[in-house]
């Protein structure tokens, strides 16, 4: 089967070279900075203090493109931005609040602006080992229906559309910083499944050279702003 990784799908979708672009939930900030070295001029909005920390950490002298914000409530003005993307982000989102965030990304868009919203598959082996710490099973089905509302919403949407991507993790640690580091609040069943986890990540990963990798789907939509 073959793979693309996340960015390099959202360039296949979208033209960012001279763009302004808000990634919403943007994490570390992979993506922030791989838009910047193609000529995008990119923002960032993350609220989890962790996230945002190691966006800082990994790029400190771009300190004000990493915003302490949610996607339900974005501090910018409207017809701001020409791309807003969602990379695994929106299913974070408080599920009463999915639809208000996809809102407020046609609210920031300039018209003709582009939403580009990519959601992770829950199926697959990654999902049978994330699943014990969280299933996301219904967030992101929340999401969908989210997504659905595009046209109400005030976006045309193109037909969706899905890739398989791999994942990489150098080890059973980095697996578990990622998980927590997305969400503190998966500290706690961690603490208590951590070694039923660690089973399972072994036993459903494939383990390489650079890790253990994952396999998984993805879906994703460009929604365009009337
Ligand atoms: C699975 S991570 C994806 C991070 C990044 N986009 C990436 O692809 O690596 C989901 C992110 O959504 C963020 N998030 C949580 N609640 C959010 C909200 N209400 N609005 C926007 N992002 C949120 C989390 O802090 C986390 O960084």
């Amino acid at each position: 089967m073959t793979h693309t990784n996340d960015h390099d799908n959202v360039a296949a979708h979208v033209d960012v070279a001279g763009q302004q672009v808000l990634d919403v939930g943007c994490g570390a900030g992979g993506l922030v900075r791989w838009l910047r070295e193609r000529g995008a001029e990119p923002v960032g909005v993350e609220c989890g203090d962790a996230m945002r920390a190691m966006a800082l950490e990994a790029d400190p002298d771009n300190a004000l493109d990493y915003v302490n914000a949610v996607g339900q409530d974005l501090p910018f003005d409207d017809a701001t931005f020409d791309v807003v993307t969602f990379i695994y982000s929106l299913h974070h989102v408080p599920e009463n609040e999915m639809v208000l965030a996809l809102a407020e990304a046609h609210r920031v868009l300039r018209p003709g602006g582009i939403a580009y919203i990519a959601e992770p598959v829950a199926a697959g082996l990654g999902h049978q080992v994330s699943r014990l710490i969280d299933d996301e099973t219904e967030v992101r089905e929340h999401a969908q229906a989210a997504i659905d509302q595009a046209d109400a919403l005030g976006f045309d949407r193109a037909t969706q559309r899905s890739y398989t991507t791999l994942r990489t993790y150098a080890d059973f640690e980095a697996y578990e910083s990622m998980m927590v580091g997305i969400d503190p609040d998966r500290a706690a069943a961690m603490e208590t499944h951590r070694d039923a986890v660690r089973d399972l990540f072994h036993e459903h990963g494939t383990a390489g050279d650079d890790g253990v990798t994952f396999e998984s789907s993805v879906v994703f939509d460009v929604l365009t702003k009337r």
